[in-house]
């Protein structure tokens, strides 16, 4: 099946070639065609240009995009998509005035979806998952990193993680699995930390590994988690069985995590809201990218990462949704993208960038995602008719999209 998009009022993110990363002032700018068409056949972009130039394509289907933008799909390189039921009730709580600590700390938190997740059987668990995910597909997410880190017991990690592999093999977006075994510490382990981090170290990464359901390890480091020494120990672990680091870490507290991964050479390091110079001077010419995470810092009104200060310290940004049903109940990118602007004071075009190209970078999928490039992954949005590109960043809020096609495929 091959499509022709034609009259393209701007066609966003075109590189002649494939771009893996972009670091500070390079994320400023954001390559447009005017008035172009894109072809592709089957899952990959064949050619694009300016319409003056296009002579005698034939296409199976041709799509008039007269006064609509294109633009290359999403890139969501950090969510906890899989998880059972909901928190709503710890959403009242923090409204009625406790803290997202002070709910972890009476038990709640990850350890409720946990109890929620283990009791869960796994077909029930996918439905729900899907569910999510068809609707993040209909807001032009086309690739998408996914954790374990709500089952921690073995049994229940490799349920997620599982239900992780269904998806992968029934969608056409691109899916890549993260192992967030040391997410929280379970209950029965309460007193005895190092007894579950020999569980993770000794069963979950090797039974994990052994049947290729992850490419990344993840920690939680942060205070009432876990440590930078218990960080050091499953990364180890992790790469020792070929995973991939990445961390959540700087969340609420500042204390090394960030040297550490990139001492690890972790793909990237997430969340940020607090951030030292010596987090600003390890990750400086590093290979591991900084990801911000906007609609966390906006539902549980905490401090946005400071992107300006990362940018402007030539570090690469992306920015991801981190959808999970404790601090970040959304996967919708085009709020990420618009809040990054709004709140975080990136350009509409240092955000495009950061929920592309450095998407698919923090993800490891660069490759072949993030830009609009000969022989890339026909992943695209096509925007209603809207003034200009900017207006997607600005009119938040609204749904801007007309369609989605994803490997090819219109998304219904
Ligand atoms: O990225 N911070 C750690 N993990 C998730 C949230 C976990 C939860 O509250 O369920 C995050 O924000
Ligand atoms: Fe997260």
């Amino acid at each position: 099946m091959s499509i022709l998009i034609i009259n393209i009022k701007e066609l966003l993110q075109v590189r002649e070639e494939n771009v893996a990363i972009l670091k500070g002032a390079e994320m400023k700018i954001l390559p447009i065609l005017k008035n172009a068409y894109v072809f592709i056949d089957h899952d990959t972009i064949v050619d694009y240009g300016s319409m003056d130039d296009l002579i005698g394509i034939d296409a199976d289907e041709i799509i008039d995009a007269t006064g609509k933008i294109v633009l290359p799909t999403w890139c969501d390189s950090h969510t906890h998509l899989v998880y059972a039921g909901n928190r709503v009730q710890e959403f009242v709580d923090r409204i009625n005035g406790l803290s997202y600590e002070d709910i972890a700390n009476r038990g709640g938190g990850i350890l409720n979806s946990a109890a929620k997740l283990q009791n869960m059987d796994e077909e029930t668990l996918y439905q729900q998952s899907v569910e999510r995910l068809k609707e993040v597909m209909k807001q032009g997410t086309g690739a998408i990193e996914i954790k374990s880190g709500y089952g921690l017991t073995v049994d229940a990690e490799l349920k997620m993680l599982r239900v992780i592999k269904r998806i992968k093999k029934k969608f056409p977006l691109k899916v890549r699995a993260t192992l967030l075994a040391a997410h929280a510490i379970p209950k029965e382990y309460k007193n005895d930390k190092n007894g579950f981090l020999k569980v993770v170290i000794d069963e979950m990464i090797p039974a994990v590994a052994k049947e290729r359901l992850a490419k990344y390890i993840d920690v939680f480091c942060e205070k009432g988690y876990f440590s930078l020494e218990d960080t050091d120990k499953v990364l180890t672990a992790g790469k020792a069985h070929g995973l991939i680091p990445k961390i959540h870490v700087n969340q609420f507290n500042a204390f090394g995590g960030v040297a550490l991964g990139v001492i690890h050479n972790a793909l990237s390091v997430d969340h940020l809201e607090v951030l030292t110079q010596e987090d600003i001077s390890a990750l400086q010419d590093s290979d591991t990218i900084a990801v911000a995470l906007p609609s966390c810092s906006y539902f549980l009104g905490i401090p946005y990462t400071p992107a300006r200060q990362l940018i402007e310290a030539n570090i690469p940004v992306a920015i991801a949704t981190d959808y999970n049903p404790g601090s970040t109940p959304s996967g919708n990118m085009n709020f990420v993208v618009s809040a990054a602007c709004i709140k975080m004071k990136m350009t509409p075009e240092e955000a495009i960038n950061a929920a592309t190209i450095n998407g698919a970078y923090a993800m490891g999928i660069s490759k072949q995602y993030g830009s609009i490039t000969k022989g890339n992954k026909a992943n695209l949005i096509i925007t209603k008719a809207i003034p200009s590109y900017t207006h997607l960043t600005y009119a938040f809020g609204e749904n801007h999209i007309d369609k989605v096609i994803i490997n090819g495929i219109e998304v219904e």
